[in-house]
C-alpha cells in the first residue's frame, strides 16, 4: 500500500465497484457567508433525510481545512466525531422524516494557494468547486449523485465588493450596518455541490438580453475586472452562438432567466460550468485584436460553448460519481467540437477543425494511453480524482461519442440525445446509462446490436493499433482489405478484447487519381465511401468490379481513435496527398511521407543536418500542396507543417529526444530554403487581409502567412540573407492584430536571429500591463528552439523577472510547463539539467498547488521509453521527487505510476 497522507488524512484507493447509494439525501441548503479574506464566517443550515432504499448509516460529511465552530441537529447540540476528515453523526433522529443540520465554520480564503474551495484572486473572492473542492467550504456531502435546492446569502464590505454572485437568480440585496451589503440567491435547479459558485468583488460587466425561440426572455452577462471590458465582446457573442446552437441542433433551450460567466486570472483549470455562473480562465474569456490571436478567439469560443452545453450535459444529467466524468466531459467535448464545426462555413473549415482535433488527441492522448497514467475512458480506480481530468477522458471520451454517432447517423445520435432527456433529465447517472439510451432510440443500428462489445471502449484501456494489408486480383477485379486489431497491455489490463471499430475507407485509383465506386459483395450501395463495422480480431472486406489498382483510403475522418499500420509506398501517399476526396486522410498522407522520412534518418548513424538527403518527391509533393490552386490556406498550413517531436517521439520504441529534435530540424530547413521562392510567394499572396476578423478564412491566411515567415527567416538563417528578418521585424512592429505580431516575433525567435531580443525588449514593453500577453512573451522564450542549450539558462533567467509568479497557474505553466511539457529539444538534456529543473519545480509547486504540480509531474510519464543517458536521469529524477516525505497525493500517485 502506498502511505500517502494530506489533511484529510490517509489517501486510499477509491473503486468504481465499491460504489454505494449515500445514506441520506439532502433536499435544501442555506448557506450564508460573511466574506473575510483572512477569515470568513460560513453558516450551512441543511435539511436532511434517510434515503430509505439503503441500510441505516452513521451520516459522513466530508470537510477539509475548515474549523468547526458548531453542530446542531433540529437546534440542537449533539455529538459527532471526526474520522479521517470526515465529520460523523451518529445519533441522529429515527425514521423517514426531514431533520435540520445546521454546521457552522470559517476558512482563510487568502491562505487558500490551491485554489479549490473559497480563494482570493486580486482581491476578488471565487469558488472552485469540481471535483472536491466544496468541502473546503463547509462539511458536506461531497458527491455528485447527492442533488440539493441552494439558497446562498451573501455578505460583504460594499465598498470592496460591490458585486455579489452565486447560482440561480437574485432575490433580494441591499445594504447592513458597517458598510457592509447582501445579496439572495436562489437556484430554482437542483444540484450536486461540485456547480455550487460564489463570486464577489469590484467587477464590471457587458450583458444582453436575449429572446430565446420559445419566448423567453434571458439575461446574458460577463463579468470582468474594470479595464477589461474591450476584452469581452468576442465572449459574448460565444455565448450567444452557444445557446442559439443547442436549441437548433438538440433542442436544448437556455433553462435559466440568467446566464453569468465570470473572469478571473488565478484558475487552475480552463473554466468551470458552475449553474447559470460559469467561472473562466481569463485565457478563454479575454480577446481583442490586440491582445489575442486567431487560436485564442477560436479557443473562447469553444471553451465558452463547451461550457455552456455542460448545462444540460453535466448539470441537468450529472454523474452518479466520479468514475463516471467522461459522462458529462466525454460527450460536451464531442458538442463543443461540432458547434465549432457547424459553425464553419465550408466543408474545407469543418475538416481543418476536426484536423486539429485529432493532432491533439494523437500528440497527448495517444502517448497518455501508452504510459504509467494509462487509465479507460471509465476509469475502476483513483487515488486523486483531479488526476483523471485527462486527455482520455475527455479527447478519447468525445471519439467514442463521435462514434457512437457514426454508427447511428446524425439523426439518430439526435434521437438518442433525446430519448437521454426523457429518461434521466434531474438525475446522476453512469455512462451505460447515456450509451443504452443512444441504442435504445436507434434499435436498429449496429450500436444497439452491438452494445455490449462496443462498451469496451469505456472499459480498456490503450490505444488499439488496426493492421491492414491489401491484395488486388486484376483478372477478378476484386480488392481485399485485410483487418486485424490489437490492443497493447496498459497497467492493470494485460490482455484486452476487440473492439468494434467503425472504419471509413474509400479507394482512389492509384494511376488515375479517381475516387473510385465502392461495391461491396451482396450489398447494393455503391458510392465512393464506406462504412465497415470491425468487431472481430481479424476480419476482411472485399469490393468488387474494382476496374483498376487501388490506394486504399483508410480511416477516413479519423472514424476511430486507433492506429492504422499499412504499409504505404511513398507513391501510394503521394497518390492519397493528390487525390484523396478525404482532407483528413490527405492530410494523413503528407504527415506519413514525413514520418517516413523522419523514421528513417532518426534510425540512421549520421548526425547533424547534411545527413538528411534530398527527399525530392517530397518536396515536391509538398510545392505542389503550397502551390495548389484551390485548397484553402488553412489546409496548407496544417499539410506543410511537420509532425511534432512528441508524435514521431510516440512512433518509436526507444526515444532519443536530441535525434528527434535535430532531424526535425533539418527537415524544417530543408523546406525552407527549396521551397525559398514558394515561402516568399505564400507571404505576398496571404499577408494582407484587410479589416481584422477572426473568422477561419482570414485565420487561414494568417496561419500560412506565419508559417512562410517562419520559414523565410528559417531560410535566412542558413543563407545569412538580412531582408526576412528584416521584413519580419518591420511586421512584427507594424501589424495591428496579435496574430500577425506573434507570427513576426515567432518567426524571429525561433530563427534565433538577432533582432529577436529587440523585438522581445519591444514586446514586454508594449504589453506589460497585459497579463494574458506576457504569458505568450514567457511561453514563446521557453519553448524557444534550443541551439546548443541556450534555452534552460533563459529560463532559470526568466524566473527572477519581476513579472513572474509561480503561484499564477497561468504564469506558471507559460515559463515552466511550456519549457518542460512542450519544448523536448531543450528539456531532454544530455546533462540532466532539464530534468533538475523540473523536480525543484515539481516540489516547489506541489507546496503551492498539487494539481498544477501533478501535472508538471506527468512531464516525464514516458521516462522508460528514453534513450540512454536520457532514461537514468529521468529516473533519478522521479526518485528525488518520490523521496520527499510529504507529496501531496495528486503527485505522489503520479510520480508512483511512473516508477512502478
Ligand atoms: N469541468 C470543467 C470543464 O470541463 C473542468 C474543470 C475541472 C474545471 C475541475 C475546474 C476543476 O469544463
Ligand atoms: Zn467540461
Amino acid at each position: 500500500m502506498l502511505q500517502l497522507r494530506d489533511s484529510t488524512g490517509p489517501a486510499t484507493v477509491v473503486r468504481r465497484a465499491d460504489y454505494t447509494a449515500p445514506a441520506f439525501w439532502i433536499d435544501t441548503v442555506h448557506l450564508c457567508f460573511d466574506l473575510d479574506p483572512a477569515k470568513t464566517r460560513v453558516l450551512n443550515k441543511m435539511t436532511l433525510r434517510r434515503n430509505p432504499d439503503v441500510p441505516a448509516a452513521a451520516l459522513r460529511l466530508d470537510g477539509d481545512d475548515l474549523n468547526l465552530a458548531r453542530v446542531l441537529v433540529n437546534g440542537a447540540g449533539t455529538s459527532f466525531k471526526m474520522d479521517s476528515g470526515q465529520l460523523v453523526l451518529e445519533n441522529l433522529p429515527e425514521g423517514n422524516e426531514p431533520f435540520a443540520l445546521e454546521i457552522f465554520t470559517t476558512c482563510a480564503p487568502v491562505k487558500n494557494t490551491k485554489l479549490m474551495g473559497l480563494y482570493v484572486s486580486n482581491e476578488s473572492f471565487f469558488t472552485q468547486c469540481e471535483a472536491e473542492g466544496f468541502r473546503r467550504i463547509t462539511y458536506f456531502m461531497d458527491r455528485p449523485d447527492v442533488m440539493a435546492s441552494f439558497t446562498v446569502t451573501l455578505r460583504a464590505d460594499k465598498e470592496k465588493y460591490p458585486v455579489l454572485l452565486s447560482n440561480g437568480n437574485l432575490t433580494d440585496s441591499g445594504d447592513l450596518d458597517d458598510g457592509r451589503h447582501f445579496a439572495t440567491w436562489i437556484d430554482p435547479h437542483k444540484k450536486p455541490c461540485y456547480l455550487f459558485a460564489l463570486v464577489a468583488g469590484k467587477l464590471v460587466c457587458r450583458e444582453q438580453h436575449i429572446i430565446s425561440r420559445s419566448g423567453k426572455e434571458h439575461l446574458l452577462q460577463v463579468y470582468v475586472r474594470p479595464g477589461d471590458m474591450d476584452k469581452t465582446e468576442h465572449a459574448m457573442q460565444s455565448l450567444i452562438k452557444s445557446v442559439i446552437w443547442d436549441e437548433a441542433r438538440f433542442g436544448l433551450p437556455l433553462d435559466l432567466e440568467r446566464f453569468m460567466i465570470v473572469a478571473t486570472s488565478d484558475f487552475n483549470m480552463g473554466a468551470m460550468e458552475n449553474k447559470g455562473l460559469n467561472i473562466f480562465n481569463t485565457k478563454y474569456v479575454l480577446a481583442n485584436q490586440a491582445t489575442a490571436t486567431d487560436v485564442d478567439f477560436a479557443n473562447i469560443e469553444s471553451v465558452v460553448g463547451h461550457e455552456y452545453f455542460h448545462n444540460w450535459t453535466g448539470n441537468r444529467i450529472t454523474c452518479r460519481d466520479w468514475f463516471q466524468l467522461s459522462l458529462k466531459e466525454g460527450l460536451t467535448v464531442f458538442r463543443d467540437q461540432e458547434f465549432s464545426m457547424d459553425l464553419c462555413a465550408d466543408p474545407s473549415a469543418r475538416a481543418v477543425k476536426r484536423i486539429e482535433d485529432v493532432r491533439v488527441l494523437r500528440t497527448a492522448q495517444f502517448p497518455e494511453d501508452a504510459g504509467p497514467m494509462a487509465h479507460p475512458v471509465r476509469p475502476d480506480s483513483y487515488i486523486e480524482i483531479n488526476n483523471f481530468y485527462t486527455v482520455t477522458i475527455y479527447e478519447k471520451g468525445a471519439e467514442v461519442v463521435r462514434m457512437m454517432q457514426t454508427l447511428v447517423g446524425r439523426a439518430g445520435f439526435a434521437k438518442g440525445m433525446t430519448l437521454y432527456f426523457a429518461r434521466h433529465d434531474g438525475s446522476a447517472v453512469t455512462c451505460d446509462d447515456f450509451a443504452q439510451a443512444v441504442a435504445d432510440a436507434n434499435p436498429d443500428s449496429a450500436l444497439a446490436k452491438l452494445l455490449p462489445q462496443f462498451k469496451r471502449w469505456y472499459s480498456q484501456a490503450g490505444t488499439p493499433r488496426l493492421a491492414a494489408t491489401a491484395t488486388y486480383d486484376a483478372e477478378a477485379h476484386t480488392y481485399t482489405l485485410n483487418f486485424a486489431q490489437s490492443c497493447p497491455a496498459t497497467p492493470g489490463q494485460e490482455s484486452k478484447e476487440p473492439f468494434v471499430i467503425p472504419v471509413s475507407l474509400g479507394l482512389i485509383g492509384a494511376a488515375s487519381g479517381a475516387a473510385l465506386p465502392l461495391q461491396v459483395h451482396g450489398q447494393s450501395n455503391v458510392g465512393d465511401s464506406h462504412l465497415f463495422v470491425m468487431t472481430q480480431a481479424s476480419e476482411s472486406i472485399t469490393f468488387e468490379k474494382v476496374l483498376e489498382e487501388p490506394v486504399p483510403s483508410i480511416l477516413r475522418g479519423f472514424s476511430a481513435p486507433v492506429v492504422v499500420d499499412y504499409a504505404y509506398t511513398d507513391a501510394q501517399l503521394l497518390a492519397l496527398l493528390a487525390n484523396d476526396p478525404d482532407p483528413f486522410n490527405r492530410w494523413e498522407a503528407g504527415q506519413r511521407l514525413a514520418l517516413l522520412i523522419a523514421i528513417k534518418y532518426i534510425a540512421s548513424d549520421a548526425g547533424g543536418s547534411s545527413a538528411i538527403g534530398q527527399n525530392d518527391t517530397y518536396i515536391s509533393a509538398m510545392r505542389a500542396v503550397l502551390r495548389h490552386p484551390t485548397l484553402d490556406a488553412a489546409f496548407k498550413e496544417l499539410v506543410l507543417t511537420l509532425p511534432s517531436e512528441t508524435y514521431i517521439a510516440d512512433q518509436l520504441e526507444v526515444i532519443d529526444p536530441q535525434r528527434i529534435h535535430a532531424v526535425r530540424e533539418a527537415m524544417r530547413e530543408q523546406l525552407a530554403t527549396a521551397l525559398f521562392e514558394d515561402w516568399q510567394w505564400a507571404y505576398a499572396a496571404h499577408s494582407q487581409n484587410g479589416a481584422y476578423q477572426p473568422d477561419t478564412l482570414s485565420s487561414g491566411r494568417r496561419a500560412l502567412a506565419g508559417l512562410a515567415l517562419n520559414y523565410l527567416c528559417l531560410a535566412a538563417r542558413s543563407s545569412g540573407d538580412a531582408i526576412w528578418p528584416g521584413k519580419a521585424y518591420q511586421r512584427f512592429k507594424d501589424a495591428d492584430n496579435m496574430t500577425d505580431r506573434f507570427n513576426a516575433l515567432n518567426a524571429l525567435v525561433q530563427s534565433g536571429h538577432a533582432l529577436a531580443t529587440p523585438a522581445l525588449a519591444r514586446f514586454h514593453s508594449l504589453f506589460q500591463f497585459e497579463e494574458l500577453v506576457l504569458d505568450k512573451w514567457f511561453a514563446l522564450q521557453a519553448g524557444c528552439t534550443d541551439r546548443g542549450g541556450q534555452v534552460l539558462p533563459a529560463v532559470r533567467q526568466l524566473l527572477k523577472h519581476p513579472n513572474f509568479n509561480i503561484r499564477n497557474p497561468n504564469r506558471a505553466r507559460s515559463l515552466i510547463f511550456s519549457y518542460c511539457s512542450a519544448n523536448p529539444g531543450a528539456f531532454h538534456r544530455a546533462d540532466a539539467a532539464g530534468y533538475v529543473f523540473w523536480s525543484e519545480h515539481v516540489l516547489e509547486l506541489d507546496a503551492i498547488n498539487p494539481q498544477v504540480a501533478a501535472r508538471l509531474a506527468r512531464a516525464l510519464d514516458r521516462w522508460k521509453k528514453l534513450a540512454e543517458p536520457y532514461r537514468h536521469a529521468a529516473q533519478a529524477a522521479l526518485q528525488r521527487v518520490a523521496a520527499k516525505a510529504d507529496l501531496s497525493n495528486d503527485v505522489r500517485e503520479v510520480i508512483s505510476r511512473a516508477l512502478a
